[in-house]
């Protein structure tokens, strides 16, 4: 059985939410912000793994840094490269699975950005996963992880909500299951009377647990952060964001 996750379905017909143009003109500033807080050289090789169409590979390319992006959905891939043509920049796009995708010291910077982690059945993926990200870094290089966290969710958690975005009506019930160790999904999506319904589980971790996980892949330091402008990981964080150095 194909998992949520491998399913094109799935992310051709949530990409209108998931990219939607809000989510576009965020990135520009994220970049900037991830540029700040990582004190990314000019002459940096940063990997985007988890890349979807590209909003922060292409910004990344825009300002002249060397980009690859990486990702299994081949529809996002083929947008990123046209984007690319269109606008004569100089980044690359490749197809392959997180799980696998490994190239041994070979980058400044990855990053993982937008809770493009934690889809897998098993635990066992996730710290592959991290695992690749390790090895694929230059020693001293850095890796910016961007969750949403276990303590940021529960104080905010919604079980059913519903919003119309651009003529689209989008249903979503949500419940924690096997406790809280992950969220499990129900999205139902109308649009011009179609009616499309995915369900789609991912994992959920703690401040504690993503910093033990990054630690057990080898990285020697891991710093938490509630946000891209440093704020502190507690009960105002919006956000999980681990910098992990190797
Ligand atoms: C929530 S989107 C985030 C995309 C991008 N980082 C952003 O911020 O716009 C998650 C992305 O993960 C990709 N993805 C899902 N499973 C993957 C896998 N096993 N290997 C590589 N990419 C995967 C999806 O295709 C999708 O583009």
């Amino acid at each position: 059985m194909k998992h949520w996750y491998e399913d094109d379905e799935f992310w051709e017909t949530m990409s209108s939410k998931i990219f939607s143009k809000d989510h576009w003109d965020r990135a520009p500033k994220e970049v900037e912000k991830i540029i700040s807080l990582l004190e990314i050289a000019q002459d940096a090789y940063i990997l985007d793994l988890c890349c979807g169409p590209g909003r922060h590979s292409l910004e990344f390319a825009r300002r002249g840094y060397k980009i690859l992006g990486v990702d299994r959905t081949l529809k996002y891939l083929e947008k990123a490269r046209n984007q690319v043509k269109n606008e004569g920049l100089n980044a690359e796009f490749l197809q392959a699975d997180m799980r696998n995708f490994c190239k041994p010291n070979t980058f400044d910077i990855i990053l993982n950005l937008f809770t493009s982690f934690g889809y897998f059945e098993n635990q066992e993926d996730d710290e592959k996963v991290l695992k690749n990200i390790y090895l694929s870094l230059k020693s001293g290089g850095k890796f910016l992880l961007d969750l949403v966290g276990k303590e940021t969710l529960a104080p905010i958690f919604t079980e059913k909500s519903w919003v119309e975005e651009d003529g689209v009506l989008y249903l979503m019930d949500s419940k924690p299951i096997e406790n809280w160790s992950k969220i499990r999904n129900r999205w139902i999506m109308i649009k011009n009377n179609i009616r499309k319904e995915f369900t789609f589980t991912h994992r959920l971790y703690s401040g504690s647990e993503i910093a033990k996980s990054l630690y057990k892949s080898g990285f020697k330091s891991v710093e938490l952060i509630g946000d891209l402008n440093r704020n502190p990981y507690d009960n105002n964080a919006r956000r999980l964001i681990a910098i992990a150095t190797k």
